[in-house]
């Protein structure tokens, strides 16, 4: 099948590669010159594991191809999966300014009958709204059809999350469509859910926002836990035992980020008021995820002796979390907006993200060097397994503030640090 991607971001362009690995003939679109010359070239304009040499690999024999030629790309291709952003709005809302010109183009350039699916994150309604665009924009009415089918990947795990999935949703009325949609994964093994276009657009948005529930009720507890002296992960651990909990997205922490969580939970708590239902529970959820960083940051403050005043911190970690660049509603950005406020020096490191500030070192241990405290931010391996016994004597004051939960403490402990998770006593 001939299909184009439009939108060459994380999604696209891994949605774009795994159906390459299945045999599939790809043109991926977007309007970004820049971006579009790079994928051409093999080479991925953001960082994500696996994903580049499978790029060189494909680009390579031809199997994707990349342009920036809207018309004919759409004019060639019989499947269009549009993976354009919808970023946030002013309201909180998503906003689909980018979905709906993919729309209009489409119906300014159909020449045959088309599948149109919509990949992004878009909200209950969507698949309504593009048959509408699309239909407006046509010169003469040529038949088309549009699906939801959303993407489940995660950053930093996108290749493994795409090619193994848990569940494919397909929402379409269209039994051409849907059959159409069939074929496309049928080498794909595990459950479908054949559902309507605007029962699909929700299941993305209620499993994004019931993770998101998940780490910000054992974010609560924590703090609970924290008082009485419990170690929140054992209650982790307790309760995701139970199959019908599950262990997974319970690891407390500083709270969500990422480009979908902040925005996807915000944007169904924004379409439930619309209809009069507020999801006061969701509403809940961004709250204890709004005071997380805080919470932690006060704990900070008060071992150090109430004020980070010229105290010198070192952050570990800018990206939203491991294995990936990605910074977009990073917690650690947060924790370094508030240590500058409190007027304390910060000095950061990421493996991956190179921010340019002028606080970032190129190593941990210049980063540690003259520290009151460090503090791991994001859950990189790489802070996993540090040589504790070298980085002590670098640090003014042997402070460690693990906001991950990560390190053995045990062993620090013994080896004479001053440990604090969250609540991992
Ligand atoms: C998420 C969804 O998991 C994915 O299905 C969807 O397609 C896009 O949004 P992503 O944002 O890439 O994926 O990252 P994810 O691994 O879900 O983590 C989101 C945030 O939650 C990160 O900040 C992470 O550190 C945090 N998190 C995750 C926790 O704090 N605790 C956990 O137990 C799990």
């Amino acid at each position: 099948m001939n299909i184009l991607i439009v939108g060459t971001g994380y999604v696209g362009t891994t949605t774009g590669l795994i159906f390459c690995e299945h045999g599939h003939k790809i043109t991926g679109l977007d309007l970004d010159e820049r971006k579009i010359q790079a994928l051409k070239g093999g080479s991925l304009h953001f960082y994500e594991p696996g994903l580049q040499d499978l790029l060189k690999k494909h680009t390579q024999a031809r199997n994707i191809v990349f342009t920036n030629n809207t018309e004919k790309a759409i004019k060639e291709n019989d499947v269009i999966f549009i993976c354009v952003g919808t970023p946030q709005g002013a309201d909180g809302s998503a906003d689909l300014t980018f979905v709906k010109n993919v729309a209009k183009s489409i119906g300014q350039h159909i020449n045959r009958y088309k599948v149109i699916v919509t990949k992004s994150t878009v909200p209950v309604g969507t698949a309504e709204i593009v048959t509408s665009v699309i239909k407006e924009n046509q010169k003469a009415p040529i038949p088309f059809d549009v699906v939801s089918n959303p993407e489940f990947l995660r950053e930093g795990s996108a290749l493994d999350d795409a090619l193994h999935p848990d569940r494919i949703v397909i929402g379409t009325t269209s039994e051409t469509a849907r059959t159409i949609m069939r074929e496309l994964y049928k080498d794909f093994h595990c459950p479908f859910v054949e559902t309507q276009p605007k029962a699909s657009e929700m299941i993305k948005y209620a499993a994004n926002s019931f993770l998101a529930l998940k780490i910000s009720y054992i974010n609560e507890l924590a703090r609970v836990c924290d008082k009485l002296s419990i170690n929140v992960n054992d209650i982790s651990k307790g309760i995701g035992l139970d199959q019908r909990i599950g262990p997974q997205f319970l690891k407390a922490g500083m709270g969500y980020g990422g480009s979908c969580f902040p925005k996807d939970v915000n944007a169904l708590i924004h379409t439930a008021k619309q209809q009069g239902t507020p999801l006061s529970i969701l509403e809940a959820v961004v709250k204890v995820n709004t005071e997380q960083p805080v919470y932690f940051i006060e704990k900070i403050k008060q071992a150090l002796g109430g004020s980070l005043q010229n105290k010198t911190i070192a952050v570990l970690g800018l990206s939203f979390k491991a294995n990936t660049d990605d910074t977009r509603e990073s917690p650690s950005f947060i924790l370094l907006d508030r240590l500058l406020e409190e007027q304390a020096i910060v000095k950061t490191h990421d493996p991956m993200v190179k921010s340019g500030a002028s606080h970032q070192c190129m190593t941990i241990e210049e980063t540690v060097t003259g520290a009151d405290a460090l503090v791991i931010s994001t859950d990189w391996d790489d802070y996993k397994h540090l040589n504790w016994g070298r980085i002590k004597p670098l640090m003014k004051q042997p402070n460690i503030f693990d906001g991950r939960n990560m390190v053995d403490k045990e062993r620090v402990k013994e080896l004479g640090f001053y440990y604090i998770g969250v609540s991992n006593h």
